[in-house]
């Protein structure tokens, strides 16, 4: 039998992410840098990949551009398949974690290289030289050499050589890695604004979560080659997944126990509520699972009485070990009857009155606190 189909095409179109990677994977010899990693980064999004030193982050990069292929899985690109396409024929430019520019030549001709290489007429190339060193604000700087320049004025002619092809995507392995803390965050602004104003997907790569969080629409992070959670700036934040991520991503102290009816059993502190208005049956992990309560410092307020903590708050008897002033915050150093640490935060100076070796109270709105299974 046949069949004749009239219906019209499946429709709305939706973009095709500008890269899809399904259960990619990378083995040097018997060990993976990358495993398992499936995700998309969507069209126009500042996109970044965070994680510590040997996570995998620079070969999760070299497999979207076609330097690496992947031991497993595939890599799409636009909605094409990219297997066996060479890193030229992609439409991506990467700047590399150590990003070489020409010492030799001018500004100018740095930018003008790839296409002076695929051979566009000279006026043409002009053109696009100027546009793109105004796009990084170095208008007039073409004929500086570039031992003349700053660190992070290196950086822009980096950014615009590899802009200068207009690709759809660009990847930037740590491209403010080697500026200092206060133009790094600088860069780190200019480099958001330029995303908007191009409108080209960024995959940056950072070990730097402040750079991450400041950058990214969205952001993935990375431990022993796996992704462990793609998601926004303030969901990671807000609400992490694992124990990994809770402590790579801002600070956060956990309490390790047993999930009951009534909250999360902690030998020697008894049972804490949890998040959620069903107690524990709200909570991620089933009734009697081993799991952890993140509780992030500036949650967490000490005082000298149970009576001076916030109505509802979970309040714990501590001994208050240490205070560390970081200029935007006092940190308490606090330990709890079960011998384990709890850290408390309060904006400013400390204006607790308390010292070392007291015998305090901590306390956090459980509502603010987080059950994470692994
Ligand atoms: N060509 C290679 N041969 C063998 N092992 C490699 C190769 N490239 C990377 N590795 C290993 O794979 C792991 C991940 O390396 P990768 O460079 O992707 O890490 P990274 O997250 O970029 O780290 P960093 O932040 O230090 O740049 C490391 O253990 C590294 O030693
Ligand atoms: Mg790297």
């Amino acid at each position: 039998m046949t069949t004749t189909d009239l219906s019209p095409a499946p429709g709305p179109t939706v973009a095709a992410p500008a890269v899809r990677l399904t259960g990619v994977g990378k083995a040097f010899g018997a060990t993976y840098a990358v495993k398992e990693v499936t995700l998309d980064i969507r069209q126009n999004e500042f996109f970044s990949i965070l994680g510590p030193s040997g996570c995998g982050k620079t070969t999760l990069m070299r497999m979207i551009t076609g330097f690496e292929e992947p031991s497993e899985g595939t890599v799409e690109l636009g909605g094409a398949p990219a297997t066996g396409v060479p890193p030229h024929k992609r439409d991506l430019n990467m700047l590399f974690q150590s990003y070489a520019l020409f010492p030799h030549l001018s500004v100018r001709d740095n930018v003008a290289f790839e296409l002076k290489v695929r051979k566009h007429p000279r006026a043409a190339i002009a053109d696009a030289v100027r546009d793109a060193l105004a796009l990084v604000r170095l208008d007039g700087y073409g004929d500086r050499a570039i031992a003349q320049l700053s660190g992070g004025q290196k950086q822009r002619v980096a950014i615009a050589r590899a802009l200068i092809g207009r690709p759809s995507l660009l990847l930037l392995d740590e491209p403010l890695g080697a500026l200092d803390q206060k133009l790094r965050a600088e860069m780190q602004l200019e480099l958001k604004k330029l995303q908007r104003e191009v409108g080209v997907t960024f995959v940056t790569v950072t070990h730097d979560q402040e750079e991450a969080l400041t950058m990214s629409d969205r952001i993935a992070v990375m431990d022993g080659g796996r992704v462990l959670q793609v998601d926004t700036p303030e969901a990671i934040y807000e609400r992490p997944a694992t124990r990994f991520v809770a402590d790579f991503i801002g600070t956060s102290t956990f309490l390790t126990g047993v999930l009951e009816a009534g909250g999360l059993a902690v030998r020697g502190l008894g049972v804490l509520p949890v998040p959620g208005a069903g107690g524990a049956a709200g909570a991620a992990g089933a009734a009697g699972a081993e799991v952890h309560l993140a509780v992030r410092p500036e949650n967490v307020t000490v005082a000298a009485t149970a009576e001076e903590l916030p109505t509802g708050a979970v309040a714990l008897p501590a001994t208050l070990q240490q205070t560390v002033y970081l200029g935007h915050a006092t940190r308490y150093h606090l330990t709890l009857a079960d011998g384990s640490e709890l850290l408390a935060e309060s904006g400013g100076a400390d204006r607790s009155g308390l010292s070392a070796g007291e015998r305090v109270w901590a306390g956090w709105d459980p509502e603010r606190s987080r059950v994470l299974a692994e």
